[in-house]
Formats: structure tokens, sequence, C-alpha cells
């Protein structure tokens, strides 16, 4: 089938990533959102990020300022879901939660066409206790997108048992359009990625706790040593403190292992409301972005 309109459910984080590439992959864009506010704040993310990559220009991956302007003129908002009605894919970037995911894929059944697809970016939970929510089975994937979503080329595509084939490669080439390297992966929790990565952030948690180095140590020495681009503490504040959390539970969950349990100061600084880059403070104290402080917490 024919993607045209592509609909988005959730403008936070990755929501607002998702739906920047789509636009700027040519895609009239629906995202919907609870309250007017949060697409307010996740189109002035899309505005920043656009005035980068304009900023960067065509030579070096970027875009011109009429590119960017017409992918803005693609993109729309709402907080009514009716909006998504004529969507050929849905792709959901709600906050990792099982019930609240099942509950908006039981409220968009019903209003979204028959043949439309949805696709979940969802880091943990499995696709297929996702797609049980829906009558469509068969035309229920996953695209995993990384953040931010602009910059980070990978998407996983998670097909289960019940995915058609056609679906699977529509989704394939979905990503594809929107400029991405799509790599096939089962319905396991955590995927690829995460299934290695949040083991080892979750780690530098416990190594700090331990008192192996403090937090600026430990991502200087991640950095300079095997050079990643952010230190996990840094990533962690990244990627967001309270998702990373709910993406703990999820993989213990599945796995009863120690290395997928959240270390009680993660837990701690999550019921705080600390949750990194996003809410100002986390890891690091972000008052002043271009200079995190980092917190003292052993
Ligand atoms: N939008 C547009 N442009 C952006 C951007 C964005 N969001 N972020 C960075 N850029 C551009 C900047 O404009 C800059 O461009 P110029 O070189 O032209 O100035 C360039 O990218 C470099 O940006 P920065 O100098 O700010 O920083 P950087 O070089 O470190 O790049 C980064 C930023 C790409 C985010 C890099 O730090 C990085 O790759 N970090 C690791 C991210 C990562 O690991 N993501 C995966 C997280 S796990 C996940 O996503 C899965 C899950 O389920 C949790
Ligand atoms: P976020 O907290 O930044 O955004 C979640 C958004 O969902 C919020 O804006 C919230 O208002 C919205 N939302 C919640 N309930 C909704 C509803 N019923 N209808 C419409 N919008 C609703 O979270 P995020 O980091 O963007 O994560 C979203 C999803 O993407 C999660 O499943 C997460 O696991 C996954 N993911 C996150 C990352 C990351 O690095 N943060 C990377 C890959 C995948």
């Amino acid at each position: 089938m024919e993607i045209k309109k592509v609909g988005v459910l959730g403008c936070g984080l990755m929501g607002s990533g998702i739906a920047q590439v789509a636009a700027t992959g040519g895609f009239d864009v629906t995202v919907l959102e609870q309250e007017q506010k949060f697409l307010d704040k996740g189109f002035a993310g899309i505005e920043k990020s656009l005035s980068r990559l304009v900023e960067r220009g065509p030579a070096k991956g970027g875009l011109t300022a009429e590119q960017k302007t017409e992918a803005q003129s693609r993109l729309k908002g709402t907080t009514n879901m009716q909006d998504l009605a004529d969507c050929d894919i849905v792709v959901e970037a709600i906050i990792e939660n099982v019930d609240l995911k099942r509950k908006i894929y039981g409220e968009l059944g019903g209003i979204v066409k028959k043949d439309a697809i949805f696709a979940t970016n969802t880091s943990s939970i499995s696709v297929t206790e996702l797609m049980t929510a829906t009558k469509r089975p068969e035309r229920f994937i996953g695209l995993h997108f990384f953040n931010p979503v602009p910059m980070m080329k990978l998407v996983e595509v998670v097909k289960t048992i019940a995915t058609a084939g056609d679906v699977y490669d529509t989704a394939v080439e979905f990503g594809k359009k929107l400029g991405k390297v799509p790599v096939r992966t089962s319905d396991k929790t955590g995927f690829i990625v995460n299934r290695l990565l949040v083991p080892y952030l979750l780690d530098a948690i416990r190594a700090y706790e331990e008192g192996v180095g403090s937090m600026t140590d430990i991502d200087e020495a991640m950095k300079l040593g095997c050079g990643y681009p952010m230190g996990p503490f840094t990533l962690l504040d990244f990627v967001g403190l309270d998702t990373t959390y709910y993406i703990t539970e999820v993989m213990y969950d599945e796995f009863k292992e120690r290395r997928f349990a959240s270390p009680p100061l993660l837990k701690r600084l999550v019921l705080a409301g600390w949750f990194g880059r996003k809410s100002g403070k986390g890891f690091y104290d972000y008052a002043d972005p271009n200079k995190p402080v980092p917190g003292t917490f052993v």
C-alpha cells in the first residue's frame, strides 16, 4: 500500500522527532496530543531542530530554508483523534506505559480507516501485547526510532507473529523514506539496542553508587575511552529518566535478571520528578543548558 498521510501519537521527545522526519520526508503529518500545550512544546522543538539543520546546510546533510518551510507546511497538530481518520499509517510515541498505549489503540481502532498500519515506537513493551488491543493484528508493527530522531539513522522494525508480509515491506520502505536504515528484529523485550544499552546505562549508575568514579569522570571515561558521543549519565538525562525507569520495569519483568533492575537512585530521581533534560534536572542540573552541573547523590 502507498503511504501518503501519516498520523503520530504524542508530540514529546520522540513523537515530535518522528513527525519532523516524516514531514521532511514529504508526507502530510497530523500529530495528536492530549493537550495543546504539549503540541506547542513539541512544535517548538521541531522549529529548533529544523533551524539547526538549516544552519548545517544541505552540503552537510542539513536542509535549505525552503525545505524547512515546506516541511512545516505539511505538519499539523491536533487534540482531536478524529483528525487521524484518513491516515495511512499511525506511529505511536506516547508515554512508555502498556495500559495507556493499549487504551489509545482501542480508541483509535474505531476511528482510523481499516487498512491503516499501526506502528509503535515503544522502547521495550511487547509489540504483540500492544497489537492485541486492536482488531488489526496483521497491520500492526514496531517501528523503533532513536533519539534524537532527526540525527539517528537507525529504525528497528519489529515484526510480530501476526504482522502481514506486505505490512512489513511497507514499513521498511516508509523507514527508508524517512532517511533511516531499517534493521529487522523480533518481538523480544528491548529488541536489539535496548537489550544491550539498558544494562550498560544501569551499570553506570551502579558503578557510581559503588564509588567507582564520579558521574562526570564516568561520562568522560566512556567518551574518551570508547568514543561514545555522550557519556552514560548525559545520555540517561537525554533519553529521560522517566522513560528509562519505565523501560527497566518492563525489561526486569520479562527477564527477572538484576542487570535490568532499576538501581534505587534512578527510582528516587523519577519519584522526585527529576526526569533529566526534559524537566531541567536529572543526574545533572540544566539551569544553564550549556553548562550542566552534576548532582551529588552518594
Ligand atoms: N536536530 C537537528 N540537528 C541536531 C540535533 C537535533 N535534534 N542535535 C544535534 N544536531 C546537530 C547540531 O546542530 C550540530 O550540527 P553542526 O555540526 O552543523 O553544528 C550537530 O548535530 C552536532 O550537534 P551537537 O554539537 O549539539 O552535539 P553532538 O555532536 O554531540 O551531536 C548528538 C548530538 C547527535 C545527539 C550526539 O550527542 C549523539 O549521537 N548522542 C548519542 C545519542 C544516542 O545514543 N541516542 C540513542 C538513545 S537510546 C534510544 O533512543 C532508544 C530508546 O528506546 C531509549
Ligand atoms: P515523552 O514523555 O517525551 O513524550 C510522551 C508524550 O506522550 C507526551 O508529550 C504526552 O503528552 C503524550 N501522551 C501521553 N498520553 C497521550 C495520549 N493519550 N494521547 C496523546 N498523547 C499522549 O516520551 P518520549 O521520550 O517521546 O517516549 C515516547 C515513546 O517513545 C515511549 O514509548 C518511549 O519508550 C519511546 N522511545 C523513547 C526514546 C527516548 O530516547 N526518549 C527513544 C526511543 C523510543
